[in-house]
């Protein structure tokens, strides 16, 4: 049974039928060889989709769970049975209840295995209710026992965890997101037994991930910025319901264009290996989401890092796992006035063909792609990757307003933008023909010119539009 496997992070995965995995804000359950994940999978009826490995690489899809159609059985509190409350699947315009970020444990006591999640109506996210399931078996036919809010409290990211002694745990974002709340369950996990804990509250921390190492406890989480990314961070304690550290960055300023799912424990008869299981959401096209599973490194009990991998491999046996960074040299480049990235613009604004505008991040897409050659002196060329034309001003005019477009080069001084970096990677874009600056004119998804300094955006809100920032393409 192949125990080693290679992961490969810059990719959509798919499962041993060749299907995208759509596993998405997982969890994972180890049993005998094989580890078991468990995500969303918003496919129509289907809400939670469980595959299983033994190496990391090749994943075998096993269930749909959860899904609209799921019994329903109650339990001994009150809940709301609804997986379709509007309607929405049988009027032919939506597939029921939204299910985000399932988590699996087995409960000793009963045998069973209990899932939690977070839950909404479909229509928004103003429930913002937790929701349990259960089966006999980890990958059969989920029983549905209905959603409701703990104690009361808004509850959306969420996670489970189970302790050394047995106690489980919930944690999830209340008070619409500003607090982190550890729940102790009742011994059957099917319950709220006691809210323990209320975490860096008003830091609107989501995506909880936790994991204890040694005698520590590590909490993984991001900030709130929807479905895109940003710093991630991580805190740890010696006792749950006790003093917590500060929260420490964790990877780089977008976590390597993830955000935290869960941290997978590998257990090796030589090593024992963490594993951060990021999503890498697609704002554009959810079905694009990816995944990304680097190693959490120590280099003292309670200091982790993590760097970037485009290729890890793993031992399962052994726990060994080794990585390969590969520099792409890309780009994505983040513009702050629209808050969308610069890519051609395929409406060719004002009829200019090869204008440049912004638009929404899509992992999946090439355009987004960018070089930056640098030609000395501080001075870079802004080559678009697929294309290969370098952004420079419709006939290499210097005057305001002049639209930038893709070209071939001929080595004018209009081609060569000088980087002006400013605070956190932002950089103004400057050309060393005229001296105006690369600016985004209009709103969202305005095409580019050259223009004086003047932001034609309202800066007090900290948007600018000459504000830019290359990202590394991961
Ligand atoms: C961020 C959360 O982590 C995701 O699970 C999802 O709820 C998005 N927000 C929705 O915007």
């Amino acid at each position: 049974m192949a125990r080693s496997g290679t992961i490969d992070n810059s990719q959509i995965w798919h499962d041993n039928d060749g299907n995208a995995i759509h596993a998405h804000g997982g969890g994972f359950l180890q049993e005998g060889d094989y580890y078991y994940w468990f995500g969303e999978s918003r496919q129509g009826s289907k809400k939670v989709a469980c595959y299983r490995s033994t190496d990391m690489e090749h994943w075998e899809f096993r269930n749909h769970v959860l899904s609209v159609d799921s019994a329903f059985q109650s339990v001994y509190y009150r809940t709301f049975s609804e997986m379709d409350p509007y309607g929405t699947i049988d009027k032919g315009y939506g597939s029921g209840s939204v299910i985000e970020r399932p988590k699996v444990l087995h409960n000793a006591f009963t045998g069973k295995y209990v899932m939690w999640m977070h839950w909404e109506n479909g229509r928004d996210y103003l429930d913002a209710r937790c929701a349990v399931a259960t089966c006999d078996t980890i990958d059969g036919d989920y029983d549905y026992h209905g959603s409701y809010n703990p104690i009361g409290q808004m509850s959306r990211d969420c996670t489970l965890f189970r302790d050394d002694d047995g106690t489980g745990y919930f944690i999830s974002a209340a008070r619409d997101n500003a607090d982190l709340m550890i729940y102790r369950l009742s011994d059957d996990y099917l319950s709220i037994d006691e809210h323990v804990k209320t975490l860096w509250p008003g830091q609107y921390r989501e995506a909880p991930a936790l994991f204890k190492r040694g005698e520590l406890y590590f909490l993984v989480t991001s900030a709130c910025t929807g479905w895109y990314p940003n710093q991630g961070a991580y805190a740890y304690a010696s006792s749950l319901t006790g003093k917590w550290s500060q929260l420490y960055d964790l990877g780089g300023p977008t976590t390597y264009d993830s955000q935290p799912a869960f941290v997978l424990t590998v257990q090796g008869i030589e090593h024992t290996t963490y594993l951060y299981v990021g999503d890498r959401w697609d704002p554009s096209n959810y079905s694009q989401s990816s995944y990304v599973f680097l190693p959490l490194e120590f280099s003292e009990d309670h200091i982790m890092s993590m760097d970037w991998q485009d290729i890890v491999t793993i031992d399962t046996d052994t726990g060994a796992v080794g990585g390969e960074y590969v520099d792409s040299g890309l780009y994505r480049i983040y513009c702050n006035g629209p808050d969308q990235y610069l890519a051609p613009d395929a409406r060719h604004i004002a009829e200019v063909e090869g204008a440049v505008g912004a638009t929404k991040l899509a992992y999946a897409s090439e355009d987004l792609k960018w070089m930056l050659v640098d030609v000395g002196a501080g001075k870079v060329l802004i080559q678009h990757a697929e294309s290969e034309g370098y952004l420079q001003p419709l006939g290499q005019s210097d005057s305001e307003g002049a639209a930038i477009v893709l070209a071939e080069r001929v080595g004018h001084p209009s081609e060569e933008w000088e980087c002006v970096t400013l605070d956190q990677c932002w950089c103004r874009f400057l050309n060393r023909h005229s001296g105006l600056a690369l600016t985004i004119s209009g709103e969202k998804g305005g095409k580019l010119v050259q223009s004086d300094r003047r932001s034609t955006y309202d800066t007090r809100r900290g948007f600018d539009s000459q504000l830019f920032l290359p990202a590394k393409v991961y």
